[in-house]
């Protein structure tokens, strides 16, 4: 993804001597692009949980990335008790995304192949780089089987452009580069084809408004931004040709966990006739949850919801303000559920399929399912 010309990934271990991890502090964004440094496992958590960093496949790459952290401070002796202890400490620090606990288990399954200490360290960082490489390539191959839904739109609309709507943040910023829900976008870009696309604000964070919405003006896509209820009204108008959305966490049976109002757009789009397709890494499949409803779902403070941040032009800072009367309460469900029924198909890195527990388990033999 490139960023004024340059190319950067989301997460990346410091060139100079691998003892830090590099991150974009996207709290800032759009307003200021702000690189961090996590220096320790603690400093992972805090991004996660506080989210400096968000999005399935980079909450999991940070998370690799954090092990790696807990296991360089380890004395050689004591890697395997601090990881375990780093493992139990990060899998706490969101509960949602998939992609964490499969980081941490990947990471704790390859330190557990190799005895002395420095070897342990070294299985650490070579996880984490290849849990981040294998994000990145198979994002980009969600585009190349996403392209095809949208060329043979594009074709039947004689080359007119290709409206697609997109919920919260399912790109580049939520991975370690191209993104899931916008691959496909950027791969049709690259083939030629004109799209363009309506970003959901996606309250109470905003990732639609805040880094969707900048993600694709960095990439040249042409977008609107509109508020999260405009969507099924579009749909009714002809204005929407595809929904793609990303997702956090997505059964084997199917359904599929993904940013608070997913459920709302997949009612809206099932109604209008729209096909509706989940774009997400085969580390965000959950091979033990058998319904959607078992998938755990973070509340967040109210405070999300009660005040709302933003640049005051008047004095070039960023500042946050109380939206309602003092005392007003709220409750903050990040996620909902969009149910397997509601879904044309998943866009993974092996090609387009139903979202249903037979086709599922066609694509993914060799994974361990129920
Ligand atoms: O709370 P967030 O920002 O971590 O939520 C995750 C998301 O960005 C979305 O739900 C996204 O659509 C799926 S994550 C690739």
């Amino acid at each position: 993804m490139n960023i004024n010309g340059h190319h950067f990934r989301t997460i990346w271990p410091a060139p100079e001597d691998k003892q830090s991890v590099c991150i974009i502090d996207q709290r800032q964004l759009p307003h200021q692009f702000v690189i961090e440094s996590l220096t320790c496992v603690d400093d992972a958590i805090t991004a996660i949980k506080d989210m400096h960093v968000r999005g399935a496949g980079l909450i999991g790459a940070t998370a690799g990335f954090g092990m790696y952290l807990a296991a360089i401070k380890a004395s050689d002796h004591d890697v395997d008790a601090k990881l375990k202890e780093a493992a139990m400490r990060l899998n706490k620090s969101r509960p949602t995304a998939r992609n964490l606990g499969w980081a941490i288990e990947r990471v704790l399954a390859a330190t557990k192949k190799v005895s002395e200490g420095a070897e342990k360290k070294k299985a650490a960082y070579m996880t984490a780089c290849e849990i981040a490489d294998e994000d990145a390539a198979f994002c980009r191959q969600i585009g190349v089987h996403g392209l095809e839904l949208i060329a043979a739109i594009s074709k039947e609309k004689n080359g007119e452009p290709v409206n697609i709507l997109t919920h919260c943040n399912a790109g580049w910023l939520a991975f370690v580069d191209y993104g899931s829900a916008t691959a496909p976008i950027y791969a049709a870009r690259d083939a030629g084809i004109a799209v363009h696309v309506w970003v959901d604000e996606t309250r109470p964070w905003n990732q639609g408004a805040k880094l969707t919405a900048w993600e694709l003006q960095q990439e040249g896509i042409a977008n609107t931004l509109i508020t999260d209820n405009t969507g099924g009204h579009l749909m009714q108008n002809g204005l929407v040709d595809l929904v793609i959305v990303g997702s956090d966490r997505t059964t084997h049976t199917g359904d599929v966990a993904n940013k608070i109002g997913t459920y709302l757009k997949a009612l809206a789009a099932h109604d209008n006739n729209i096909p509706f397709y989940v774009a997400l890494p085969s580390s965000t499949f959950d091979w033990e949850l058998e319904d959607g409803a078992q998938i755990p779902i973070e509340q967040r403070s109210g405070d999300e919801i009660t005040s709302i941040s933003g640049m005051n032009d008047t004095t070039g800072k960023v500042a946050t303000v109380r939206l309602v009367a003092t005392g007003t309460k709220a409750v903050n469900y990040s996620f909902d559920i969009t149910p397997a029924r509601l879904i044309s198909g998943l866009i993974t890195e092996r090609g387009i399929v139903q979202a249903n527990k037979e086709a599922i388990h066609a694509l993914f033999p060799d994974k361990k399912h129920n």
